[in-house]
């Protein structure tokens, strides 16, 4: 005999169930919105059949590597993992005049197989305009001004380029879609379909998206999930350097920092960082110290500035730019506690100089010193760098990859370096154990 169908409420709106019908829901407290539903106690695992060679054994399946596109643009290749991965779909974010199209107009420079250029911003002779004052070799370079997705999927496949580039997402729309160019559901859907010719046709695309001003990614953080990498091109339009990160990336390391500067010529790739973040010419100041952090693969040297001004009222006031702001708490509290430094009434700026931002605990002490320098008023010696980290007691941490450090200091001539305690090292190190050793070495 069949099993008689049970039934079930319920309720419409928060997907509660109960065995009996109730006028309101115990769960979200809407009323009225119980409805019976009959289930067949059946089992919701259904039966189909399956192809047993989907199934990837990786002892024995030989599968393919992915091949990479070399843009010769170092700081690029580098933080993508080395070059641009077949049939990826890459998305590069940034503010409105940046650099984003400069950047990507460089990389095309750089490729010697087609590529197709597809602007919804600029018309072709804007582009052409550009395309000559930077010198880009346009050989191998198709370009087509165009919003609509439908059509610029079906060049696309026409072309069959060896990479494809859109500038920007938020200018395309869908035909299937009433919302207009720029709206979520738009970018997502112009998303999608690139996504599907990037993977069908193993073409890799470079999206360029734009990132708005208070840091509210309208687009492209939404995209973030369905592109293979993201990078995004910073900078202050204020300062001519541009750091390009990675944020996301399925073929690679995400910690690599790109470093450009951007002249009249275009983006120049920057090799030695430590020149460009240090302070040129420029009388020694108090308040300034310099250390050694690493992003990613690669180390380099950087001014970090403080200044400590007394309160004038009301609780003092703490400011970074660059640096964590409860760190920075923290650092002042081992200073006030440990090394008995007054600083109870005083407003305190820290700022990492050139927009880098610190993401380690290797420059707590040159923190810490730079905020005494400032205090006192003494200028801690040029050629002095000071590395290691602050705990909670007052001691001084040893830093990852200290010897790489060191060595990038003595390579830009400083002469007096600061650390933490290291084993086997040479002579000529200051080693500290704790942060009133180190304020007696400086001052
Ligand atoms: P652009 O690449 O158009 O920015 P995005 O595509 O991110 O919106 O860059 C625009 C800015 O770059 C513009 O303000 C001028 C500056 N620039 C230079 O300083 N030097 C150059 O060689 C180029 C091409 C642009
Ligand atoms: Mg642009």
């Amino acid at each position: 005999m069949p099993k008689q169908p049970k039934t079930i409420f319920t309720c419409s709106k928060c997907g509660a169930q109960y065995p009996k019908w109730v006028g309101r829901c115990a769960e979200c407290g809407a009323w009225g919105t119980i409805n019976e539903q009959i289930t067949n106690d059946q089992s919701l695992i259904t039966k189909i059949k399956v192809d047993r060679d989907q199934l990837v054994d990786f002892q024995k399946t030989n599968l393919p590597v992915f091949e990479r596109l070399k843009t010769n643009i170092n700081e690029f290749d580098r933080v993508l993992g080395n070059g641009i991965v077949i049939g990826s779909l890459i998305l590069l974010g940034g503010e409105p005049g940046i650099g984003k199209s400069t950047l990507i107009l460089q990389i095309c420079d750089q490729i010697n197989s087609p590529i197709f250029y597809v602007s919804g911003e600029e018309s072709a002779s804007q582009i052409k305009m550009r395309i000559d004052r930077l010198k880009i070799n346009y050989n191998n370079l198709k370009f087509l001004a165009e919003n609509n997705i439908e059509k610029i999927v079906a060049f696309a496949i026409e072309e069959k380029p060896s990479l494809l580039i859109i500038d920007s997402i938020q200018t395309l729309y869908s035909s299937e879609l009433p919302s207009e160019a720029g709206s979520i559901n738009q970018v997502r859907i112009c998303t999608v379909k690139l996504l599907e010719i990037a993977k069908k046709f193993n073409i890799p695309i470079i999206i360029i998206g734009h990132v708005t001003k208070d840091g509210q990614v309208a687009g492209p953080k939404s995209l973030e999930h369905l592109v293979d990498a993201v990078l995004y091109l910073e900078g202050s339009a204020r300062d001519n350097f541009r750091l390009l990160r990675c944020a996301k990336n399925r073929f690679g390391s995400t910690n690599e920092l790109g470093i450009f500067d951007m002249t009249g010529n275009g983006l120049q790739e920057v090799k030695n960082p430590s020149e460009l973040f240090l302070p040129h010419n420029q009388e020694p100041i108090s308040g300034s110290a310099i250390t050694c952090i690493m992003e990613g693969t690669r180390q380099f040297l950087i001014e970090i500035q403080a200044l400590a001004s007394k309160t004038l009222f009301g609780y003092p006031q703490r400011k970074t730019a660059g640096f964590d702001l409860n760190r920075l708490q923290m650092l002042i509290a081992v200073l006030i506690k440990r090394a008995q430094i007054p600083l109870v009434n005083q407003d305190i700026h820290l700022n990492v100089t050139g927009g880098l931002k610190i993401n380690e605990t290797g420059a707590d002490l040159a923190v810490c010193l730079a905020i005494i320098s400032s205090l006192k008023n003494k200028i801690i010696t040029p050629e002095t760098i000071i590395l290691g980290e602050v705990g909670l007691g007052g001691e001084i941490r040893p830093v990852y990859q200290i010897e790489k450090r060191i060595e990038e200091a003595r390579k830009m001539n400083f002469k007096k370096i600061i650390a933490p305690i290291i084993k086997n090292s040479a002579k000529d190190l200051i080693m500290v154990k704790n942060i009133n050793e180190a304020i007696k070495e400086i001052f």
